[in-house]
């Protein structure tokens, strides 16, 4: 046989890394793909921010805005602002300084910017977190479930093994976690982490008491693991009444803090960060950051992220006397507005006690609500909502590590105005009380 006679080679999926078949992966193809088909669906299911904010945005302002603030404030010539912007840059980021001061200004985080790597969105963060932390097969994350699906993604991509901690009304179930620590112990292994958003949590909008971040805190000095503080959701708080975060409360460099930029900003400059000020003992009598070992794994992951969409982000800081919570002000109000507008829909198309079947939680901040429905929200259910009545929305099965979550959904009010939002609840009310949803009957 020639060359041109070959067939052309087929891969067999079940020979490629295990992940591709996980649930996890397939449930985002899942929801972009049904997406597709019903473009003209109301959709509650993306926790995308809302695209009206992109209107105004002047890129080119916010890029000239940090170019100026090189020349003028750093000192540094045309040519050096070129290299910067347009050559491969350093791994751990260029705009540290800004974050260090914003984190700083914002939620009372005192880091060195060293200290900070800035990564292409928070899931490369996250994912060089778990790299850096899973040696070996004995180190396992514990999650706090139901999840952000990133994270289950970025853990089976990397096969560490995952504990479901349960997330509870006020914070977490900590019995569970002091055994998952003392059963891995046992078996010869470690917690290494645990994975928690305690502000407003994707998916469920739970935050944790004041009481619960103390303890956890505690628990994880008692256990000896590190704390992943996922915090994408707390710039929503109302003003005055946010919680200090863990790492804020850390005084003893146990919490690594991942933040993103996709919401404050927007999702499409890929910006997040790690804070790791954790010392790692380097085994010569030196220590360095646990920031230095995870800008080692970035260079060989992303080499650095974009220095231009970090420009972008530098000068809308820049633009908001250095503050994050300044420059999502008006996003922050928004968001809260949708939040109040999709509880009180809610509240007048399916509650006053007439449909006793159907409950939901009452975040007070964040981008997503909870529905308890009789019928089992799966994506069969989800495509005959679709088509039947043009409304989306998530499982939250898709969320929890292992089989829960069949009779629950997941609202998202960040995409959608009120008008919008009015109109899917009517909808979203409309297929609830169809009969087979009522009757808790699955539908084929
Ligand atoms: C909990 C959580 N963390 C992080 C992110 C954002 O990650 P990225 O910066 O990679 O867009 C999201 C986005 O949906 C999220 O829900």
């Amino acid at each position: 046989m020639t060359a041109n006679e070959a067939l052309p080679v087929l891969l067999d999926r079940a020979a490629l890394h295990g992940a591709l078949a996980d649930p996890v992966f397939d449930s985002i193809s899942f929801l972009n793909e049904i997406m597709d088909r019903y473009p003209r669906a109301i959709s509650f299911a993306p926790g995308a921010p809302y695209a009206g904010f992109f209107d105004e945005l002047d890129v080119a302002a916010c890029l000239r805005r940090y170019t100026d603030y090189l020349a003028e404030t750093k000192g540094r010539t045309p040519a050096q602002i070129n290299k910067l912007l347009y050559q491969y840059g350093p791994a751990r980021g260029v705009i540290n300084e800004l974050i260090a001061e914003a984190l700083r200004q914002d939620e009372q985080i005192s880091v060195a910017p060293e200290s900070i790597v800035v990564t292409v969105g928070c899931q490369e963060a996250l994912l060089l977190v778990l790299r850096a932390l899973c040696a070996g097969s004995g180190d396992a994350l514990a999650v706090v479930n139901p999840c952000f699906a990133g994270i289950a993604g970025a853990a089976r991509l990397l096969d560490m093994p995952m504990i479901a901690i349960d997330e509870t009304a006020d914070g977490i179930d900590f019995a569970a976690l002091e055994q998952a620590c003392r059963d891995a112990r046992a078996n010869g292994g470690n917690v290494r982490a645990l994975y928690v958003a305690p502000d407003f949590s994707n998916p469920s909008g739970a935050i944790l008491s004041l009481e619960a971040r103390h303890r956890l805190l505690a628990l994880a000095a008692q256990e000896d693991f590190l704390l992943l503080e996922d915090n994408a959701y707390g710039f929503t708080a109302a003003p005055g009444s946010a919680l200090p975060t863990l790492k804020a409360l850390d005084r003893a460099q146990r919490v690594v803090y991942l933040g993103t930029c996709a919401k404050t900003c927007m999702p499409g400059v890929r910006v997040g960060f790690a804070v790791a000020d954790q010392r790692i003992a380097l085994g010569n009598g030196k220590t360095g950051l646990l920031a230095d070992e995870l800008a080692t794994l970035k260079s060989m992951v992303t080499v650095n992220t974009s220095p231009i969409c970090q420009a972008i982000v530098g000068g809308m800081l820049l633009e908001h006397g250095g503050s994050i919570a300044a420059l999502s002000h008006g996003k922050a109000a928004l968001y809260r507005n949708n939040l109040a507008y999709l509880l009180d829909a809610l509240e007048r198309h399916l509650g006053g006690g007439n449909h006793p079947a159907i409950t939901w939680n009452r975040p007070a901040g964040g981008f997503f609500v909870r529905v308890r429905i009789p019928a089992v929200a799966d994506t069969s259910l989800l495509a005959y909502c679709a088509a039947e009545y043009g409304v989306l929305w998530t499982p939250m099965s898709f969320f929890h590590l292992g089989r829960a979550g069949d009779h629950e959904l997941r609202l998202s009010c960040s995409y959608l105005d009120p008008q919008q939002i009015e109109e899917g609840v009517k909808r979203l009310a409309r297929f609830l009380c169809d009969p087979r949803v009522l009757d808790g009957k699955a539908v084929q």
